[in-house]
């Protein structure tokens, strides 16, 4: 009866002396070492419950029992402060004990910029600094603003240069023209005319529409940068100027350019400016087919645009260009299938 109440004294204590160690620990191994020095095969609460059998018989099932209810309680005890160390927390102690500052924080994922942005942004920095204005428009345009008014009447063959997204009109709309999704930012060259007069030097950056099918060099939208100049005596000469100055800044290095004639209804004369492809370094691509990427079509102004914006062409000339923006950001950064810029995958943009 004697060894019976000592053991059990002896097992309360030592159960209270664990519980208040555990208290103490905060890394997982001085917890594993504590629970081997009580719990372990040769442990100091181990080998008390192994004198168990060594009593009475009548005592040997009761304090088997007891023992057992202890050894359980030191389990759970473990279990629990286990968890605890491997999320970090000691939920025994305050949130100020607990504070870590050494821990490393969770990683905070940041939007970035898209290709086409970050190309347009420099693009325009760059027309900035030549005293261009950058001008805003609608997507969404009359026909008047996106044919009409450069000089391509219903019925010009040249309707049929880029395939249109026409959009029904409300019956609220008592314009006589119909609305599409504008197919080049040549659209705002008389709006911009009508606001601002001349003499008069802008770009226009934006979102362009074709209904055409789409392989790696064409997409159904893609961007454009269109640039107007209107003054006394412009030239080819300034075109030319302007636009090697363009490139060779979007590019860092002299880039080798060529004019070659181009015909749109709203220039006269007009061109196609090419430059050699920094992809395949002028060799051929799937980018540019022939080592030449046709980036900018260009040309004076047509004296019937002068007029659609109320300016008189014998006082006035100016010349206007209509830049391919995407294949632009395509050459800079190497992207050979213009798809990728629109696919929305954020493996593709983060690369920027
Ligand atoms: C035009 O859109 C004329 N408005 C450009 C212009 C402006 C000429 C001012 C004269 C004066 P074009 O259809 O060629 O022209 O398109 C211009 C550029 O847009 C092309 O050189 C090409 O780089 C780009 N582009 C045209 N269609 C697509 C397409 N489907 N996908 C990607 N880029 C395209």
């Amino acid at each position: 009866m004697i060894k019976n109440k000592y053991m059990k004294d002896k097992l309360i204590k030592i159960k209270e002396r664990v519980l208040q160690e555990i208290k103490e620990i905060n890394l997982p191994e001085e917890l594993e070492k504590l629970e081997k020095n009580y719990l372990g095969r040769k442990g100091e609460f181990t080998k008390l419950i192994k004198e168990v059998k060594d009593l009475a018989e009548e005592q040997r099932p009761i304090m088997g029992k007891f023992a057992n209810e202890m050894k359980t309680e030191l389990e759970t005890a473990f279990s629990e402060i286990k968890k605890n160390i491997s999320t970090g927390l000691d939920k025994t102690k305050d949130f100020v004990s607990n504070f870590d500052p050494t821990l490393q924080s969770r990683k905070k994922e940041l939007g970035r910029l898209h290709p086409s942005t970050i190309i347009q942004n420099e693009v325009v920095e760059i027309f900035s600094s030549m005293g261009f204005s950058v001008l805003d428009g609608p997507e969404l345009e009359s026909e008047f603003y996106n044919f009409e008014s450069l000089n391509i009447p219903k019925t010009h063959p040249a309707r049929d240069m880029q395939d249109t997204f026409f959009v029904e009109k409300g019956e609220e709309y008592k314009d006589p023209y119909k609305f599409v999704m504008r197919t080049h930012t040549s659209n705002q060259q008389v709006r911009a005319i009508e606001r601002l007069g001349a003499p008069l030097r802008a770009i226009f950056p934006g979102k362009c529409f074709r209904n055409e099918a789409t392989d790696a060099s064409h997409d159904n939208t893609f961007y454009q940068l269109e640039g107007l100049m209107i003054d006394k005596n412009i030239s080819i000469a300034n075109l030319v100027a302007v636009m090697n100055t363009l490139l060779s800044r979007v590019f860092g290095k002299e880039v080798k350019t060529r004019l070659r004639p181009g015909y749109f209804p709203f220039v006269e004369p007009g061109f196609e400016l090419d430059f050699s492809c920094v992809i395949c370094g002028g060799k051929g691509c799937s980018v540019c087919g022939d080592g030449w990427v046709e980036l900018i079509p260009c040309g004076l102004v047509h004296p019937e645009v002068l007029k659609a914006g109320g300016l008189d062409p014998k006082e006035w000339s100016g010349f206007a260009f209509g830049m391919g923006l995407t294949r632009l950001v395509m050459m800079k950064y190497g992207i050979d299938d213009i798809r990728l810029l629109q696919s929305g995958d954020i493996r593709f943009t983060k690369q920027f």
